[in-house]
């Protein structure tokens, strides 16, 4: 297998919006960042990737832009960002920018331009079309509640936006459209920057000839809506992003990809094919979503989530490059939703960490996630701040009327204000996240669970992550060994090993809050062994032949 450097990182995500505040507006910025970026360091992490930063109304946190080359004035300049960008690099740390091309916010002067008439030469940057039966083109919804179109009166006609209707689709077909995007990503590159998350990329090609979805009720973020995502016309531009833009740059590119499945991914990050370095799947993340997509609060299963994992391993492996991850701005927090955050807080966020940070490929970590930050449930909708939330709350509970504890229940476990509370520094008031009053209030938990707390705490969940963090730095099997699964059908525990050459590791999750017991299987013979972490102690010569485990327990071996 190629070695290359971004499959040896471990990327950190930050939503600079909540992650430190410099000047107590209430609002993250970047220097705020730049005061932490020695912590960062500390925690041992090697690439940075920024949450959108750029000029924004905020109608989506950033992910609506309105100037690809100014840097949203609530976060700072485009001086700040320059020194940032030096810093980080001063560290030894890299840094990947948002790369949010399907579409734009409709404050953004081409749309400004484009719906102002029929025939401006700015037109066509966006996809406008004529209502049928007096309503909208087609019956495509949006991922954020309602239709996908939206009538301009200005024109008489409707424009596309998969997202709100404040983020209308970039049109890809155009040429001049084309050729804009690709200057810009160049003068990001040139700045020396060292990559892109790039967002929402599958949806870029739609459906020719805009036909009505057979099937609109089609679970968006799991399967993917058919008639935008995934299209051949996604790989032909992103083949030539790649050859025109991307291959002139040493950096590492992770596509946001959802509706795929291994062998789709292998498409994108095939290594022959020349598109991305690795993607981001939601097969993983769909483990307890049943009928109401997204919004199911459903018990899920290990044996899902052993078997969606373990061929991602597989098919990906020599072939491609997956990337790792449970947390991200748009997931409930993984400690509250796969492990247990009362009784076993600290075993099942460090087991769940184990997890990610023992399988093939690059692990990220999500802001508060290494101190095992936790769901909020505010009681009242006004307390939410996300628009998919406030809109999936509008259409249910007031529009149609169903019941509100329940969607209150199902936005407290899935909404995607829960990863977007202000990260917990201290116990100083606000978390130390701000001197004033922050943009979305903090999560109440900031007095038990808070950085500075961690860092003085030889067994917080940390200086777990910063342990395992150097183990992928030490062991060149954990980022290029083979996965094979062991105790497939084991319901409470799950197990596998990865080998490379003559290094093997043997890793063990007890998945709950039980007490299973482990066998190690007959095919796998253990001569000696190196316990080289777990979350409960353990007797250094301890035989594994057997072993009672603890809840939430986590081991990890090298074999010898
Ligand atoms: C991606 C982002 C999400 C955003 C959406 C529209 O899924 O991760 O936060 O709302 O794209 O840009
Ligand atoms: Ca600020």
């Amino acid at each position: 297998m190629k070695r290359i450097w971004w499959k040896e990182a471990v990327v950190y995500q930050i939503y600079p919006r909540s992650f430190m505040d410099s000047n107590g507006d209430g609002i993250g910025d970047l220097k705020g960042i730049l005061s932490k970026l020695d912590y960062l360091k500390e925690l041992g992490i090697d690439v940075i990737w920024l949450s959108p930063i750029y000029e924004s109304p905020n109608d989506d946190n950033g992910y609506d832009i309105s100037d690809y080359y100014g840097i949203m004035s609530e976060f700072g300049t485009m001086e700040d960002f320059d020194t940032l960008l030096e810093e980080v690099h001063g560290r030894g740390m890299k840094l990947i920018m948002d790369l949010v091309v399907n579409h734009t916010s409709d404050e953004h002067p081409w749309f400004i331009e484009s719906r102002s008439s029929k025939d401006n030469p700015k037109r066509d940057y966006y996809i406008w079309k004529t209502g049928k039966d007096g309503g909208p083109p087609n019956n495509w919804e949006s991922f954020f509640s309602g239709s996908t179109w939206e009538y301009d009166e200005a024109t008489g006609e409707y424009y596309l936006h998969l997202f709100t209707k404040k983020q209308p689709d970039l049109n890809w077909n155009n040429p001049e459209v084309v050729k804009d995007i690709y200057s810009m990503i160049k003068w990001w590159l040139d700045k020396g920057i060292d990559g892109f998350r790039v967002d929402a990329i599958n949806h870029m090609g739609k459906a020719e000839g805009f036909p009505d979805d057979p099937n609109p009720e089609d679970q968006r973020w799991n399967t993917g809506y058919k008639m935008f995502s995934n299209l051949p016309q996604v790989h032909e531009q992103l083949q030539k992003l790649n050859k025109e833009v991307l291959s002139h740059y040493d950096i590492m590119t992770v596509g946001e990809t959802s509706g795929v499945g291994p062998q789709e991914a292998l498409l994108y990050v095939g290594e022959d094919r020349n598109e991305f370095n690795m993607v981001f799947q939601f097969e993983h993340t769909g483990i307890d979503s049943g009928v109401q997509g997204k919004w199911g609060v459903e018990p899920w299963s290990l044996l899902d989530l052993k078997k969606i994992m373990s061929k991602w391993q597989t098919e990906l492996y020599e072939k491609g490059w997956n990337a790792l991850f449970f947390n991200n701005h748009d997931q409930p927090r993984a400690v509250s939703r796969f492990g247990d955050d009362k009784k076993y807080w600290s075993e099942s966020a460090k087991l769940l960490a184990t997890y990610i940070h023992t399988l093939s490929g690059t692990p990220y970590v999500y802001q508060g996630e290494e101190i095992g930050m936790t769901n909020v449930a505010f009681d009242s909708i006004e307390s939410y701040r996300d628009v998919e939330i406030l809109n999936y709350y509008r259409e249910k509970v007031v529009e149609q009327g169903q019941d509100r504890d329940e969607i209150m229940k199902r936005i407290h476990h899935k909404g995607r204000d829960n990863s977007r509370t202000p990260m917990q520094w201290n116990t100083s008031e606000q978390a130390g996240f701000t001197t004033g009053t922050p943009w979305i209030a903090v999560n109440e938990n900031y007095p038990t669970i808070n950085v500075e707390d961690q860092l003085h705490d030889p067994h917080s969940i940390f200086n777990y992550y910063k342990e395992l963090i150097q183990l992928r730095k030490k062991h060149d099997v954990f980022v290029y060994g083979n996965y094979e699964l062991i105790l497939e059908e084991d319901e409470e525990i799950y197990a596998y090993t990865r080998t490379l050459g003559d290094q093997k590791l043997l890793v063990i999750l007890n998945f709950f809050g039980g007490t299973p017991t482990f066998r190690l299987p007959n095919s796998l013979k253990v001569e000696a062994k190196e316990l080289l972490i777990s979350n409960y102690s353990v007797e250094e010569n301890e035989q594994i032949e057997e072993v009672t485990l603890k809840p939430y327990e986590a081991r990890v071996y090298l074999l010898k």
